[in-house]
């Protein structure tokens, strides 16, 4: 199976009004609430594409048990360390009016040296019947910024794939212990490097300290505008497929999660990172959150661009 590890779950709430009227009482024409969080994500989009998928995370509180019942039903094998801090609930505002989309967004409470070391033991327990294993978002407030690289290293010392999709600290920690990939988007690539990615120049400039930092391929996607691949000195940009956008998020998580699917069907990291550009794109033409729809992707797969970057 694929494992994504994503110690950051959340219970995501969807609430749709015709239009927010602030100070005033506003009535919800329709409220769904699903699991999330960018490892739920990724292994819900994982699913969907045909394949067996496990994530790794911290559960607690009602919001916990709700989530874990939840994860069952929809076939995603939860391994659930448990902490006493209820587990977040984030809520996405939409306005059918303007067509706005406001993001609510609860940290993850914090988890204390017993908790990381919990769920570094049932990392290592799931690891033998793991195929690849994705590191998805943020670390918890109380757990250390090196927890993916440790996880990276122990997955590599097991001969098995890694891609981080991280940021900040987590990211850069992380690269020491060689991912095959590692996918952070534009503005998170920015972030963690200091570095302006708003031009060509300045986005190999930030790539090549991914490099020099471990990282052996780098992916850094770009919303509608794609990503750019990049392995030892050359860099490609992937264009992906002009589609009519419904929600996006979660599209990092789906072309994660393509990636590692057809990377495992086989297919080199160029192709396999197409596969992943065109379930992003299938996922923003959807509801999001992982629920693409694996028929279009790959109806998208052959309208993805490939060219050298610059
Ligand atoms: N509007 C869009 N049209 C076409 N493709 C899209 C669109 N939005 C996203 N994609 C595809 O999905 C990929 C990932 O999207 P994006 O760069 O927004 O990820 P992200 O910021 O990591 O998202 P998240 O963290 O919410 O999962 C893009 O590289 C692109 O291929
Ligand atoms: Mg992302």
């Amino acid at each position: 199976m694929i494992l994504t590890v994503g110690p950051t779950p959340t219970v995501q709430r969807r609430m749709t009004f015709t239009r927010i009227i602030p100070n005033q009482v506003n009535r919800a024409l329709e409220v769904e609430q699903l699991t999330s969080g960018k490892g739920v994500n990724c292994a819900r989009a994982v699913v969907r594409l045909g394949q067996p998928a496990g994530t790794l995370l911290f559960l607690g509180g009602e919001s916990g048990i709700w989530m874990r019942q939840a994860l069952e039903e929809e076939g995603i094998a939860a391994t659930v360390v448990e902490v006493p801090r209820r587990t977040r609930t984030c809520s996405t505002i939409l306005e059918t009016d303007t067509g706005t989309a406001t993001e609510l967004v609860e940290n993850a409470a914090p988890v204390d040296a017993a908790a990381v070391s919990a769920y570094i033991a049932a990392f290592c327990q799931i690891l033998p019947n793991c195929r690849l294993v994705t590191f998805n978002g943020t670390i918890p407030p109380g757990a250390p910024a090196t927890l993916y690289h440790d996880l990276v290293y122990l997955a590599q010392q097991h001969h098995l794939p890694t891609i981080v999709d991280a940021q900040g600290e987590a990211l850069l920690a992380a690269l020491a212990a060689r991912p095959l990939i590692v996918k952070p988007n534009r503005s998170e690539l920015a972030a963690a490097t200091k570095r302006d990615c708003s031009t060509d120049a300045g986005l190999a400039e930030a790539i090549a300290l991914l490099h020099q930092g471990g990282a052996r391929w780098v992916l850094v996607s770009d919303g509608a505008a794609g990503a750019v691949l990049s392995y030892q000195h050359t860099l490609l940009r992937l264009r992906p497929p002009v589609i009519k956008p419904q929600n996006p998020i979660g599209s990092g998580d789906a072309l994660t999660a393509g990636l590692a699917v057809s990377w495992l069907a086989g297919h080199p990291v160029p192709d396999a990172a197409r596969f992943g550009i065109a379930c992003g794109a299938a996922n923003a033409a959807g509801p999001g959150y992982g629920r693409l729809d694996p028929a279009l992707a790959r109806q998208l797969l052959s309208q993805v661009q490939v060219e050298p970057l610059g």
